[in-house]
This record gives structure tokens, sequence and C-alpha cells, in this order.
């Protein structure tokens, strides 16, 4: 019998050229391209394409994608009135996958994949991959008016996916900088190897289910406060500490009750996540552009980095991808509660990417177990159970 390796940690799941990780020296490249330079010059539309397409787009291709993005963002009619029906103080994360996965009910049958040719038409793949990742964003956004009692506000083609997003989540003509900050998360969320949520994704797409189904199951799996989640209970927590000069004493209380420390370890990282150093730098360039003035949050997270150092550098744990991103998306006025299915709809192109992927050489996903459960034993009839 083959090794049980409790949360497969170790265990090759597929095969993959998408993304890349070493977790000893902090590199993370999508397609060999490191997250520092996307992160610099890249946009969100531009990395989608590179996951989707393995390779960095001319300008043409760029504009004709971008275009094909900006014309799928509308969604029915009907979707809005099932996301209407919703109950306002559900999570964001539950809405987006029943939204999700409603999509694929309003758009015709041979958007199913039903085996086949389909599963190597790239030209399929990537309509699909277009139709969906447009969409993400529209549905979040979409529930934070719906939600609140009011219309949402509709798509403009006029903007970038960033700008658009903003625009829609607000109502209002988004800040330059913050619409630039939003774009270099978008791509920092874009993709991540094998984690949770794309192997879920990978598993659904394994079954040939329909990609909205396999958007479905990965946002339902991004959701835990294990993965995700994490992004929103890191706001939480430094607002519970009490505020920087308070961190100290209230994270010996944390370790001693031997609770989590919100958007720090990761499985595969034993430094400091590339992701983190970006996104803290995003935040003291938010912080230049304000003279200063933001919350006591990035104070609070700075201090208990520090503070964090000396328990948790020795098992390797540093901030993840989820310690500053909350504080940044705080600051850009995005709801405590949605920053994880803003996660989903930058994660959206990875898991894209990687249904493509499996396709390509398709075999479903059957791992096997240890049974640890009775042998063989008589059924025993109700009235003479004890
Ligand atoms: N706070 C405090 N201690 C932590 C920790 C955290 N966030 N993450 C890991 N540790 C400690 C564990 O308690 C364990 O200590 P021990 O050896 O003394 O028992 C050690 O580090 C190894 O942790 P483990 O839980 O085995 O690591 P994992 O690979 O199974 O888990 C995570 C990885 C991400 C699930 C885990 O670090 C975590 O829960 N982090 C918080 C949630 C989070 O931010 N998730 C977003 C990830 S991008």
């Amino acid at each position: 019998m083959s090794e049980y390796l409790p949360g497969l940690e170790g265990v090759p799941a597929t095969k993959s050229n998408i993304s890349f990780l070493d977790g000893k020296k902090g590199i993370l490249t999508y397609r060999g391209y490191r997250i520092e330079e996307l992160a610099e010059h890249s946009s969100f539309e531009e990395t989608a394409l590179l996951l989707l397409d393995g390779r960095l787009p001319t300008a043409e291709e760029l504009a004709c994608f971008d275009e094909d993005l900006r014309r799928n963002r509308r969604v029915r009619y009907n979707i809005r009135e099932i996301m209407k029906y919703l109950p306002p103080t559900g999570h964001p994360m539950e809405m987006l996958q029943t939204a999700v996965a409603s999509l694929g009910m309003f758009y015709p049958s041979d958007e199913c994949l039903t085996g086949g040719d389909r599963c190597t038409d790239l030209n399929y793949i990537h309509n699909m991959s277009v139709k969906i990742l447009a969409r993400m964003a529209t549905l979040v956004a979409m529930w934070e008016h719906l939600r609140n009692g009011y219309d949402p506000v509709a798509p403009r083609s006029d903007l970038t996916y960033a700008e658009n997003f903003l625009y829609m989540l607000s109502g209002c003509e988004p800040d330059p900088l913050h619409a630039r900050i939003l774009d270099t998360c978008l791509v920092l969320h874009a993709e991540h190897t094998i984690n949770a949520s794309t192997f879920a994704a990978l598993v659904a797409g394994s079954t040939l289910t329909s990609p909205y189904l396999v958007v479905a199951a990965a946002v339902g799996t991004l959701a835990g406060p294990l993965h995700g989640g994490a992004n929103a209970r890191v706001v939480e927590m430094l607002e519970e500490t009490g505020g920087p000069d308070r961190v100290r004493p209230w994270l010996e209380r944390r370790l001693a009750a031997k609770a989590k420390i919100w958007g720090f370890g990761h499985r595969e990282y034993k430094v400091k996540d590339p992701r983190a150093i970006i996104l803290q730098k995003l935040m003291e360039r938010l912080m230049e552009h304000r003279g200063g003035r933001v919350s006591r949050l990035f104070e609070t997270a700075l201090a208990l980095e520090a503070a964090a150092e000396e328990p948790l550098a020795a098992k390797g744990v540093y901030p993840n991808v989820d310690f500053y991103s909350g504080i940044l998306y705080t600051e850009m006025g995005i709801p405590t509660d949605q920053f994880t299915a803003v996660f989903a709809v930058a994660r959206c192109a990875g898991w894209l990417a990687h249904w493509c992927e499996q396709l390509a050489d398709n075999r479903i996903f059957r791992p096997t177990q240890v049974y640890t459960g009775e042998d063989v034993r008589p059924y025993v009839p109700l009235e003479k159970r004890a």
C-alpha cells in the first residue's frame, strides 16, 4: 500500500507548465516570468492571456483579447433576478458560486463539454475562458449593489478590467492609482500552482463538466479561511489587536492559545511570500500618495509582522499574500467580506488555464484511500439493536 500523506503534502497531483514556485528562495513565476516583473510591467488582461496561451501576446493579440473581455462583461437579466432572491446577509463567495454556476444555465448547450474533440478545441476553450473571466467581476460588483437594495451599475467598455471593476463596485469614476493597484493585485492573485482551489478545478475539469461548474467548484474551495478566506480574517484580526502598541501582548495570548495568525504561513513558502513583499510596497506607495493618511491597519500589520518574527520565523511561518492584500482593499473602499471574491475574480484566470491544461491530456481523478472502517459485518434489524 502506498504511504498516506495528509493534505497530499509533497504528492504531485499533475504535471503543469503554467506556474512555478520555489518556497525556499521565495520565487514565483507565471509561464517563466517572475512575478515581480509582471507586477511592474504587465496588466491583468495581459497576464490572463499569458496564463491561458502560454506566451506573452503581441500587441494585436492583446488588443483582441481585451476587446473580447470588454464585449462579454454584461450578464443576462435572469442572473440579476436570481441574485435578487439571495439573502443580502449571505456571503459573497456563496453568491459567486451560485451565480457562476447559474451562468451556465443561460447559455447554449453547445457550451457544455461532451468530451471528444471539444477537449482539445483551443478555440472553444479560449472562448469559454473569455466569457467566464469577463463576467466574474460583473457578478461580484452586481452583488454589492443588489444586497444593499440598489440596482447594479452596468459595466463600461471604455475602461480596463481593473478600472471597470472599481467603477462597477462604487459607481464612481475610478481613482487612477487605485485602479493601478487593483490591477497589480489581480496579477499577483491570478495563479499559484496546485493550490486547493486549483486542485478542485482540476478534479471537476477531469470529469468533463462544464467550465462554469469547474469555476464554481474552485470558488467554493477558495472560500475557506485556510485558503482565500484568510484575507478578510486578517483585517478583522488586525482590528481586534487594539492597534500597533498592543500587538505584542495580543500575539503572545493568541499563540499561547494555539490560534492561527491569519495571513501567515504557507504550505510551500518557508520565507516571506514574494507577493506579500510587492503588496507591502504598494501599500507604502498608496500611503505616500495620500500623505500618510491611511487607516491604522497598515501600521498594526507592520508591528505584527515584526512581533511575529521571533516566535514564527523558526517554523518558516512568514506573511503570505493575504496579509497585506486586505489592507489595500480596505483603503480602496472594498467591503471586507468581498475580499475573497476579488481574489476569485483574479484566480479565475489560473483556474481556466489549468482547466485547459487538464483537458489536453485528461484522465479523471480517482485517488485511492486507506480504509480505516469496520470489516464486513451482518446487518442488524432495527428491533434487535441495543
Ligand atoms: N499562525 C500560527 N502558527 C502557524 C501558522 C499561523 N498562521 N501557520 C503555521 N503555523 C505553525 C503551525 O502551528 C505548526 O506549528 P507546530 O509545528 O508547532 O505544530 C507549523 O507552523 C506548521 O504549520 P502547518 O499547519 O502544519 O502548515 P500547513 O502547511 O499545513 O498549513 C496554512 C499552511 C496556510 C494552512 C497555515 O499556515 C495557515 O493556516 N495559515 C493561516 C491561514 C492563511 O493565512 N491562509 C492563506 C494561505 S495563502
